[in-house]
């Protein structure tokens, strides 16, 4: 179990959604430092909070935040993109941009930063995924996620004999700019991250953050023409 309060933790994409949420999260927490990254410099005028820039597609960029951030105890890895295009007549450029960021670029990150996480201790990587890793209609986005639940398990056997706690993060629609096109229920980025720090401080290894979420995860023994989002059948 790693709990937040003293803790040095780093967030990708913490300028803004859920990212912002869990940068709030933290602190209220008792986090000792956030590291919030943006692919642009920004100003975070809170103590506690280091901003830093970050391109998740950049093994460079990536690489230099390991330089500056090398106190880190616990990683979310919370940066993603969602394309909406279909797989067989979207852009393919969309179909290759979504896993560089929502796959290569997770994994870029825990590559650079697991060696700091050993170096302090074990601590914790939580990564975002969605329901979406389970439910089919949602083109390279729901690909990309179902890619980044496989690399979260085998890096939780990878980063074991580390003691580095690892976290998988399902979620339904949360409102934010990503879906803000969206016109359906959506929870609280707030909420959202919430649920995900208690899990992380309740030691889980997956966190499902809603009712849909574990509905889906659920069905996954059954019929695979069934796992479809509602929105897509
Ligand atoms: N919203 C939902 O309904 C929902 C549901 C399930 C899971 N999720 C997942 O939750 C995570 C956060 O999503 P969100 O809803 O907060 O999305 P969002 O509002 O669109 O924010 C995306 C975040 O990712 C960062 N980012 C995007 N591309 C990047 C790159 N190439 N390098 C570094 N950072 C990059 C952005 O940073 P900048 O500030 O630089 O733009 C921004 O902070 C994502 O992994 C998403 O897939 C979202």
């Amino acid at each position: 179990m790693v709990a937040v309060a003293d803790k040095v933790v780093m967030v990708t994409g913490g300028r803004r959604g859920l990212g912002a949420a869990l940068v709030d999260e933290l602190l209220a927490r008792g986090a000792r430092k956030v590291y919030s990254t943006a692919r642009s410099a920004y100003v975070d005028e809170r103590p506690e909070v280091v901003t830093a820039e970050l391109e998740v597609r950049s093994a460079a960029s990536v690489a230099a935040l390991a330089e500056v951030a090398a106190d880190v105890d616990i990683v979310f890895n919370n940066a993603g993109i969602l394309l909406p295009a279909p797989l067989l007549t979207g852009d393919f450029e969309d179909v290759t941009m979504t896993f560089d960021v929502n796959v290569f670029g997770l994994l870029r990150v825990a590559r650079a930063f697991a060696p700091i996480l050993a170096a302090n201790g074990g601590g914790a990587l939580v990564n975002m995924h969605s329901v979406l890793s389970w439910l089919a209609g949602s083109g390279a986005y729901g690909a990309s996620k179902a890619a980044a639940w496989s690399v979260t398990n085998s890096l939780r056997f990878e980063l074991a004999s580390q003691n580095t706690q690892v976290v998988g993060v399902h979620a339904g629609f949360i409102d934010t700019e990503m879906v803000s096109a969206m016109d359906l229920p959506k929870a609280t980025p707030a909420e959202v991250a919430a649920r995900i720090v208690d899990g992380l401080e309740a030691a889980a290894t997956e966190v499902l953050t809603d009712d849909v979420t574990i509905a889906a995860k659920a069905a996954l023994s059954g019929p695979v023409e069934r796992l479809t989002f509602p929105t897509a059948r």
